[in-house]
């Protein structure tokens, strides 16, 4: 099976030129410019499918490498199941997810790491990798951080926040620091002082501040600061490289940037939501509404300038990634279990679906260019993750995952249900954006064509990672 992708602009890194992509089989085979001939050998006259991506740009498949689908947490589970998660990724131009495995305490990761497999395996519509989550650090979770990375498990988010649940020590997180400074793995960080919110909770629960809001007002951005500052202090201490998972807070944004110009290897994603939802627009929605926005860290006050300082952050390289943490719960029966005590609504939104669109955005409006888009969504999660080269570029050799996207088209974020998440609403209902993805190619098959759903359950493969291709 060859297809030709045609007259469209393909767009990298570092710049976009003019060319036809040509896929054989699972991987791209050529780029050359728009409309050539191979030794006289006309191309487009020689492939079983044509599409014309004339005015369009064509880049590499999305990487969404922050997921949680069908994840066990808050006491119910995440409603998005391998299957509709991976397919509403599809549709919004992302080929591949990495998603967590989770440890709770107690727990075997080697177990669990078989378990999300169960999950997976045969049920994902595009490629899928995994992190896995550690929580209570013991010697064997070290031996098992050795086996994982054999399993191409890279990569070990440890949390300072929900006791209990996740929350590792100073000491624990330390000594997964020490091996994987040792064994090249990257280390991830939930950055949320955890003691101090406990206390927060409890306090504004007592006073009868119960609403969605209160989620919030306590996880002050001092909590996240303070975290985010310490987490890079064990890094410095061990030489573990640290990539510190959904910044929302501009002053952990900054703690990162410093340590970044110290020449540590300290890295940083924030997501959809942190750049264009707040405090007081979502989280403090009358009623029970602003329950849709709870997410861990939270959105922050506009007033004290959070989103925009996120989009300088990814201008300037401070921040790196964008993911979108998708951990979707619906209103009925998730979100709803925290009426009347907004510490028990789940934490977690859903955007899988929507991360291109909402960051290309930023391309429209000018913070950010259309090159960095594609680097942010695309070219470093590869990269930070151990899959470039497979992903994350368009060049011979490399998996044939190519989206052809239109900038001309138009996109409406769920208005009525209109989105293929297994969510009752969107965190981004009514928004009308600029820009449209029209085609999707995944290790050479079409799986979103014009409206359509062309893919299935069981196309996506395991992506066994390598060590980050990241480090300064
Ligand atoms: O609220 C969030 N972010 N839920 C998912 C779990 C996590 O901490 O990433
Ligand atoms: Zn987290
Ligand atoms: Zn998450
Ligand atoms: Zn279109």
């Amino acid at each position: 099976m060859k297809t030709l992708v045609t007259g469209g602009t393909v767009v990298s890194s570092t710049g976009r030129s003019q060319a036809d992509v040509l896929i054989d089989g699972e991987t791209i085979a050529a780029v050359l410019p728009t409309g050539s001939t191979i030794l006289g050998f006309d191309v487009a006259a020689n492939v079983d499918t044509v599409i014309d991506a004339t005015g369009k740009y064509v880049i590499p498949g999305g990487i969404d490498a922050h997921t949680h689908m069908e994840m066990p947490f808050g006491g119910t589970q995440a409603s998005d199941t391998f299957e509709t998660g991976t397919t509403a990724a599809a549709w919004g131009g992302t080929t591949t997810i990495v998603d967590f495995v989770v440890q709770y305490p107690g727990q075997d990761p080697l177990e669990q790491y078989q378990l999300w497999h169960e999950k997976a395996d045969g049920n994902c519509a595009v490629d899928y990798g995994f992190h896995q989550i550690l929580s209570d650090v013991q010697d064997s979770t070290l031996t098992a951080m050795d086996a994982l990375l054999k399993e191409g498990v890279t990569s070990f988010k440890l949390f300072t926040a929900y006791k209990g649940v996740f929350l590792s020590d100073d000491g624990q997180i330390l000594k997964a620091m020490q091996r994987a400074a040792d064994n090249g793995a990257m280390i991830m960080g939930h950055a949320e002082n955890g003691s101090v919110i406990d206390v927060l909770v409890q306090q504004a629960v007592a006073r009868g501040d119960t609403d969605p809001i209160y989620h919030g007002l306590t996880r002050p951005w001092q909590a996240e600061e303070e975290a985010t500052h310490r987490l890079i202090m064990l890094a410095d201490l061990t030489g573990a490289p640290l990539y510190i998972v959904h910044v929302s807070a501009k002053q952990a944004a900054d703690q990162i940037a410093a340590a970044r110009a110290r020449g540590q290897n300290v890295f940083g994603e924030t997501c959809p939501q942190y750049l264009y939802l707040s405090l007081e627009e979502q989280l403090g929605a009358p009623g029970f509404e602003g329950a849709k926005w709870v997410c861990s860290t939270p959105l922050r006050s506009r007033a004290e300038g959070h989103q925009n300082h996120m989009w300088h952050s990814l201008r300037t390289n401070h921040l790196q990634v964008v993911s979108t943490d998708h951990c979707p719960f619906c209103m009925k029966d998730q979100k709803e279990m925290g009426i009347g005590d907004f510490s028990k609504i789940p934490n977690g939104i859903g955007g899988v679906e929507h991360r291109l669109d909402l960051l290309y955005q930023g391309v429209v409006t000018g913070e950010i260019t259309l090159e960095r888009w594609v680097e942010l969504c695309c070219v470093t999660p590869a990269r930070m993750f151990g899959l470039y080269g497979r992903k994350g570029v368009i060049a011979p050799g490399a998996d044939g995952d190519v989206v052809v996207y239109d900038p001309n088209g138009h996109t409406s974020i769920g208005v009525g249900k209109t989105h293929h998440m297994n969510m009752d609403y969107s965190a981004y209902e009514g928004f009308e954006v600029d820009g449209h993805v029209d085609t999707v190619i995944s290790r050479g098959e079409v799986i979103v064509d014009g409206g359509q759903f062309r893919g299935r359950a069981g196309h996506g493969e395991y992506l066994r990672r390598g060590l980050t291709q990241y480090l300064v």
